[in-house]
């Protein structure tokens, strides 16, 4: 069978051919496509076409702080900067300042009050960006025009073009312009999601974290201390070891089993880490680990919480002779000047895929600690924790049964737990007032019910179905046996570890 061009095929030429019959006929309409650049050659005079234009390009992330640059250094004492807003039809892509110079296959262009794109410049703050404008300047440089070319409909990169200085010139304007970018920063100092655009570009995004307090974070003492020290301590001692000549950069490695709290402590480290660059990477966005460290170097004193790192462990970057991923963040790791104030924190589940990946690169990870499945002690405390906001009467030999129940589950599992005691509180006719052992056991009965086999696997506690005991037993349940549970002994001979 012939098929012929799709609907959507034959709209998408007949838009083309328009838009090229558009172009046709502002090609003969002179005037109005010499306007923006009869304003740029009118500026810079004769000659100006004999000088090169000297483009930069900028990750899109750098937007807002070109911007706040440029803000700047338009303010600065000695400078006139009139900015000029370009119009461009629909579906063109954008134009360079090049083109709007020799007028070599220029759209029809028009002026206008500049386009603004408004981009976050903090938590709560936006600031108007350009989208497409030429800056008019007259400086001690003479004159010269800086074109601002944002991410757009078919262009996904953001470009500062400078034309009318000699090269040396206009690349000191460059560095001008990037030590302001670096100066005024918007990122510093915040907690950012570091993510992928679907072009494969890196977002910034400000994070929020919940606010974790100490007590929040129900670990062995010693555990909690080790997390401390490494993370917090090497900061509170930052001159005294700069002094001794010992090097500030730090990975911290926490490994254990799902829902045991490694997300959990991170946000309690980072939020006791004001003042510092705190990125945030997941998941795929772990790609984007190049840019990200550069950053965190720029913006130090950085933290960069690198989560759930197995997920990538088996990913290839993209490209011929590519390497792991995992190999790409570790050597990213590795970049960063000893001195700089920088912690690297990793968490996985899977540090049986990791192992080999850190044995091959030593030394990007100083301490590796694990998280285990809450102890007899932390089950009790978890369920105290938990239990704050729920109006739930227990005696002490209550609280040893759940205690001993739980033996082998996860931390997420006891708060699960105690929000079903609640919703079997509620469930009574008349709902109850408080909640008690009743309606725990209930939760918990339904909760170890070999029927609920997903929900345990959901929460973290060992999918292995003959290590669970009978639906409604008051057995415990063994630790989790999977494949997660593999490998944390030989990965904790195989870091180094600092003394302390
Ligand atoms: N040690 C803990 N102390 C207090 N609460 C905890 C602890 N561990 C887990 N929780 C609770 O369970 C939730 C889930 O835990 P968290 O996301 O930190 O697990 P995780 O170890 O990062 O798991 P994963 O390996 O799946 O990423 C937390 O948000 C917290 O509410
Ligand atoms: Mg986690």
């Amino acid at each position: 069978m012939v098929t012929g061009a799709s609907e959507s095929e034959a709209r998408e030429f007949a838009k083309a051919f328009r838009s090229f019959l558009e172009w046709v006929h502002s090609e003969q309409d002179g005037a109005r496509r010499n306007e923006v650049a009869a304003l740029v050659s009118d500026f810079l005079g004769a000659g100006a076409s004999d000088l090169s234009v000297v483009a930069r390009s900028l990750p899109v992330f750098e937007h807002v702080n070109l911007q706040t640059a440029l803000n700047a250094w338009s303010a600065e004492s000695g400078r006139e900067v009139a900015v000029h807003g370009i119009s461009i039809p629909p579906h063109h892509p954008p134009v360079s300042l090049q083109q709007l110079i020799t007028g070599v296959a220029m759209a029809p262009l028009r002026l206008s009050a500049p386009a603004l794109v408004d981009l976050p410049n903090g938590p709560k703050s936006t600031l108007a960006c350009l989208r497409l404008a030429a800056l008019l300047v007259n400086d001690e440089l003479g004159r010269y025009v800086v074109m601002v070319i944002g991410p757009g409909e078919h262009h996904h990169e953001l470009s500062v073009e400078i034309a009318g200085l000699s090269v040396d010139a206009a690349q000191a304007v460059h560095a001008r312009l990037g030590e302001l970018r670096r100066a005024l920063n918007v990122y510093r100092g915040h907690v950012i999601e570091v993510g992928l655009s679907p072009m494969g570009g890196v977002t910034l995004e400000f994070g929020e974290i919940p606010a974790t307090a100490r007590e929040d974070v129900v670990l062995p003492e010693p555990v909690l201390a080790r997390v401390e020290r490494h993370a917090l301590g090497v900061a509170a001692h930052r001159d005294a070891l700069l002094q001794a000549g010992q090097h500030l950069k730090r990975g911290l490695l926490l490994y254990g089993p799902p829902g045991t709290g490694k997300t959990h402590t991170t946000r309690y480290v980072i939020g006791q880490m004001d003042g510092y660059t705190r990125l945030l990477l997941t998941g795929q966005a772990l790609r984007a680990i190049g840019s990200a460290a550069e950053l965190a170097r720029d913006l130090q004193p950085a933290v960069m919480v690198l989560e759930d790192v197995d997920l990538v462990a088996e990913d290839r970057s993209f490209g011929p002779g590519s390497s792991p991923v995992l190999f790409d963040l570790l050597d990213a790791m590795d970049g960063a000047a000893a001195d700089a104030d920088l912690l690297f924190v990793l968490t996985t589940n899977r540090a049986d895929l990791l192992e080999p990946a850190l044995a091959a690169r030593p030394g990007r990870v100083d301490v590796a600690i694990e998280i285990d499945l809450p102890d007899a002690d932390a089950r009790k405390r978890l369920l105290a924790l938990y239990s704050r906001s729920i109006p739930l009467q227990l005696s002490e030999a209550d609280v040893l049964e759940i205690v001993e129940r739980t033996d082998g589950v996860t931390a997420s599992f006891i708060k699960e737990l105690l929000r079903r005691a609640m919703l079997e509180s509620l469930h009574d006719d008349p709902p109850a007032v408080v909640v008690t052992a009743e309606h725990a056991s209930r939760a918990l009965d339904d909760l170890l019910d070999s029927g609920q086999r997903l929900t345990r696997s959901l929460l973290g506690v060992g999918n292995d179905p003959e290590s669970l005991p009978a639906g409604g037993g008051l057995g415990s349940l063994p630790p989790q046996r999977g494949p997660g549970r593999m490998g944390y002994g030989q990965l904790r001979a195989s870091v180094r570890r600092i003394p302390g």
